[in-house]
């Protein structure tokens, strides 16, 4: 391997040794190609921390496997681009499928979303903001949006729920009214998202490689643009795991390019890269 002129000494077994750490830790696999971005989102924990050489970060994680610094590490390694009603067309089926059907039903129906990878909240935000169009008197329901994600940093924003101008473009201008509250910060513009929308979603800091500790079954997941990242084998696991959540019929969107092709036999596609959950 070239040895570039470097601010920190990056050799292939602190590559080698990291990746497998991130693997070990949250499920993503990196491939050769992501050594430049490993280095990159590294260094700004080497700087933080005042090291010189990765190999010395490497002692730091393997002296408090448990400890801030893994949260660090698995924070600046996860990708969390994300948007508002991002691959609109899965939040059309949500409205049509699930939420206008629940309309005509007796009061106290309960329904569970989870947004599995929600990142800075722009997915489970979406899903409330499509329950309260979908169902003016969604409250006569029990109705919970379950939000996880393994970055605390990003959880913490979400929870929040304040946005800078640039994230809510091309929401429409009465989403817009309706959903957000804006505020002057200085020269920037801040929109906060309503606490009618925000009622409904309750956000928890959760890695999918361990146990999956909320009570199903649960109507809709959300796990879009989280396996991609996955080797075969971890999605496996995951999508079992997911399936002993749901009952048949129950639904699963993934991401873009994401596909239950040869990894599970529990789901079938229905949709773009929406599937329901056969019977057992
Ligand atoms: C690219 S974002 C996708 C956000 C959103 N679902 C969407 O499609 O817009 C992927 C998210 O998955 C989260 N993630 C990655 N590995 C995870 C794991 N093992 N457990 C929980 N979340 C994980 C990342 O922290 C990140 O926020």
């Amino acid at each position: 391997m070239e040895e570039r002129l470097r601010e920190f000494d990056f050799s292939d077994e602190d590559f080698n040794s990291l990746r497998a750490l991130v693997r070990k830790h949250t499920g993503i696999s990196l491939s050769d190609a992501k050594r430049e971005l490993v280095y990159g989102r590294l260094s700004r924990r080497l700087r933080a921390l005042g090291l010189d050489a990765f190999r010395d970060y490497r002692s730091v994680l393997s002296a408090d496997p448990e400890g801030q610094e893994m949260v660090e590490f698995c924070n600046a390694i996860t990708t969390n681009l994300t948007s508002f009603f991002r691959e609109s067309h899965h939040f059309d089926y949500l409205r049509e499928q699930i939420l206008v059907p629940l309309g005509s039903r007796p009061p106290g129906q309960r329904l569970r979303i989870w947004s599995a990878g929600c990142s800075t909240g722009e997915e489970p935000y979406s899903i409330a903001m499509t329950v309260r169009e979908s169902l003016p008197d969604a409250n006569r329901h029990d109705i919970r949006i379950l939000a996880t994600d393994l970055d605390s940093d990003v959880l913490a924003r979400g929870r929040k729920g304040v946005y800078a101008e640039d994230r809510i473009k091309g929401m429409t201008p009465a989403r817009l009214s309706t959903f957000f509250r804006e505020q002057r910060e200085g020269a920037m513009l801040r929109f906060t998202v309503t606490p009618h929308v925000q009622d409904l979603i309750i956000f928890n800091q959760l890695n999918l490689m361990h146990g999956l500790p909320m009570r199903g079954p649960i109507d809709a997941i959300f796990c879009r643009n989280v396996v991609i990242y996955f080797d075969k084998e971890t999605q496996r696991g995951l999508f079992r795991r997911f399936a002993c959540l749901q009952r048949p019929g129950d639904v699963l969107f993934l991401g873009h390019s994401e596909s239950m092709f040869k990894v599970s036999d529990d789901y079938t596609l229905v949709g773009r890269t929406i599937y329901r959950r056969n019977e057992s």
